[in-house]
């Protein structure tokens, strides 16, 4: 930064601009594209989508909601940026928010397993969560922390556009697809989100609980590898 207090309050406006019109780009809430951004645009084009490093970036300083102020780690998501199939869970949990990676605890054995006897690597999937901060005690998210955390999950698709999203279990589910039915009732179907096929099945977890459930979501994922094969 420079001596020269008008150079520098120049310099400061120019960052501000900067990392507004970044937040612009995001799509932030609350903070209107600027009119530079605006200027920029061509007339009536959309945003262009930020990259996978830009949503992290914009997540590190997140503290819109009261889990954000809480964590050890934020738990972005992690896998090829060129993944046809998206794996999206709930939230981090101990293990997840200890090394700030998704899917790393026990659920993480149980998807690992899953992904291993189906021939895909953890590298050439994506996956991540919902809500990226964990909540305390392992509860499940709250509406207005869900609210708070989907913009980023939604950037997250839009950068990735995988061929299937895998919605694990009732919370992702219901969140992606907006309703309240039961997972019970989703799981096994397609869906759609913003023309993306969207799989629901049962949450790794539920399924460290009820091992004899484990065949059902083999066969959802059936599915999912019957509907990537038959796209190529
Ligand atoms: N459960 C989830 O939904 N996500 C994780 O990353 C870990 C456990």
């Amino acid at each position: 930064m420079t001596e020269n207090p008008a150079a520098a309050l120049k310099e400061l406006t120019g960052l501000l601009k900067e990392w507004l019109a970044f937040q612009g780009r995001l799509g932030w809430q609350g903070t209107a594209p600027s009119e530079e951004v605006k200027q920029v645009r061509e007339p009536g084009a959309a945003a262009p989508t930020p990259t996978l490093k830009e949503i992290r970036e914009a997540m590190e300083h997140c503290r819109k909601c009261k889990l954000g102020r809480g964590r050890t780690n934020l738990v972005f998501g992690e896998g090829s940026p060129n993944a046809e199939i998206m794996f999206i869970g709930e939230a981090p949990g101990e293990e997840e928010d200890r090394q700030g990676r998704p899917f790393v605890g026990p659920a993480g054995q149980v998807l690992n397993n899953l992904l291993n006897k189906l021939g895909l690597s953890r590298e050439e999937v994506y996956i991540t969560n919902v809500v990226k901060s964990r909540p305390p005690n392992n509860r499940d998210p709250e509406p207005d922390e869900i609210a708070a955390c989907l913009p980023f999950l939604q950037q997250q698709i839009k950068a990735i556009r995988p061929k299937v999203i895998v919605a694990l279990g009732r919370i992702a589910a219901q969140t992606l697809l907006n309703t309240r039915e039961p997972i019970t009732k989703l799981r096994g179907r397609w869906h759609k989100y913003d023309r993306i096929p969207v799989m629901p099945t049962f949450h790794p977890s539920y399924l460290l609980r009820f091992p004899r459930e484990r065949i059902k979501t083999w066969q959802d994922m059936q599915l999912v590898m019957e509907r990537l094969a038959a796209d190529e």
